[in-house]
C-alpha cells in the first residue's frame, strides 16, 4: 500500500509500482481531451516548495495538480523569505498553518524530503533531495519503458554517466531492480558511487560493450554544478569515451529505446542527432510524467492512503 508519502523508490514493492504505472495509464487520457482536467482532487492544496532549480519536474507537478483540480501554490526558495534566513522548519510550519494537503518539495540536501514529513501533517511527495532519490522520474521512466517494451520484467537496461551525483540513477536502478529487469551499470570510475557493488548490477566502464545487449539506453546528465573537483579530464573527452553518437547508437539491437531525465548537455552525453532520434523517447518522458505524477497525487492525496 502506497502512502502516506512519497520518499524514494526505497521500499516501493511491484506491486506498488504497478499501481503507480497503471494509474498513469489511466490519467494520461486525460491530456487527449479538449478539457484536461478531472475533479478528483477539487478542494486540495498542492504546494510545490523548490529550493533548487527545475524546469519539467516543477512545471509537471503543478500540471498534474492542476489536471485533477487541486489549488496549486508555488513556491520558489529564490524571492521568498528563505533569502532572510527562514529554515525549511519555519516554512514547513508555515504551510502546515495554512493547510496544504500535499507537499511536492526539491532541496539540494538528501533526506529533506524526510524531515519534512516530521513536521507537518500533509503528504510529502519528493520531487529531487540532494543527490538521494527522485522517485516521481524513475517512475515516469518505469512507464515509458513498460508503454514502449511491454514490460519491464526480463529486459536489460544499460545506465550510463554521471552516476555518483544522480539521483535518478540512485531510483531508477532500484526500480528497474525492483521489477525484475538486469541492469548494466557504465560509468569512468570517478563518476561510479562508491556502494554501487551493492546495487545488484553490473558495473563497467564500456559503453561500447553493453551497447548490443541493451533494450533500454538510459543517459545520465554530466552534473557539472555538482562537481567541487575535477571528475572528468575534459568534457570533449567524455564525449568521446562515453557520450552517444550517432555511430554508438547504431549498435543498439532494433527497437531498443533511449531516455535521458533532462536536461539534456547535447554534445556531452549524447550527440544532437541522437537527442532527436525516433528511438530517442526524450519528449514523451515528459509528457508521460505528468501522468505518472498525477497517478501518485491521487494514490496519495485522493486515495485514501493511510496517514
Ligand atoms: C534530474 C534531476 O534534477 O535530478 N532532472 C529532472 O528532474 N528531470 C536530472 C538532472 O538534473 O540531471
Amino acid at each position: 500500500m502506497l502512502g502516506p508519502h512519497l520518499l524514494g523508490v526505497e521500499g516501493l514493492t511491484p506491486d506498488d509500482i504497478t499501481t503507480v504505472l497503471d494509474t498513469a495509464a489511466g490519467f494520461r487520457d486525460v491530456a487527449l481531451r479538449p478539457i484536461k482536467k478531472v475533479p478528483t482532487l477539487r478542494g486540495r492544496t498542492v504546494c510545490n516548495l523548490f529550493y533548487e532549480d527545475s524546469t519539467r519536474t516543477r512545471l509537471s507537478f503543478e500540471l498534474a495538480a492542476k489536471r485533477l483540480s487541486a489549488d496549486t501554490l508555488t513556491f520558489s526558495a529564490g524571492g521568498s523569505s528563505v533569502s532572510k534566513g527562514e529554515s525549511l522548519k519555519d516554512t514547513a510550519l508555515t504551510l502546515q498553518a495554512m493547510g496544504v494537503d500535499a507537499i511536492v518539495i526539491r532541496h539540494s540536501a538528501s533526506g529533506a524530503a524526510h524531515q519534512l514529513t516530521r513536521w507537518v501533517g500533509a503528504h510529502v511527495l519528493n520531487a529531487g533531495d540532494g543527490g538521494h532519490q527522485h522517485p516521481t522520474q524513475a517512475l515516469l521512466d518505469l512507464f515509458t519503458i513498460r508503454d514502449h517494451l511491454g514490460r519491464i520484467e526480463g529486459l536489460r537496461v544499460a545506465v550510463v554517466g554521471d552516476v555518483v551525483h544522480s539521483r535518478v540513477a540512485r531510483s531508477l536502478v532500484q526500480g528497474l531492480v525492483t521489477m525484475g529487469a538486469q541492469v548494466d551499470v557504465v560509468a569512468p570510475p570517478t563518476l561510479l558511487p562508491p556502494a554501487v557493488g551493492a546495487w545488484g548490477v553490473s558495473v563497467g566502464h564500456d559503453v561500447d560493450a553493453v551497447l548490443p545487449k541493451s533494450d533500454v539506453l538510459y543517459l545520465l546528465r554530466v552534473q557539472r554544478e555538482r562537481m567541487g573537483q575535477q571528475f572528468v579530464p575534459s568534457v570533449r573527452e567524455y564525449a568521446r569515451l562515453w557520450g552517444v553518437d550517432r555511430d554508438r547508437l547504431a549498435h543498439l539491437p532494433a527497437g531498443a529505446i533511449v531516455l535521458h531525465p533532462g536536461p539534456l548537455n547535447r554534445g556531452v552525453e549524447l550527440t544532437a542527432d541522437v537527442a532527436d532520434a525516433p528511438s530517442s523517447l526524450v519528449t514523451e518522458q515528459v509528457t508521460n510524467g505528468i501522468a505518472v505524477r498525477m497517478a501518485c497525487l491521487y494514490l496519495l492525496v485522493g486515495g485514501g492512503a493511510d496517514r
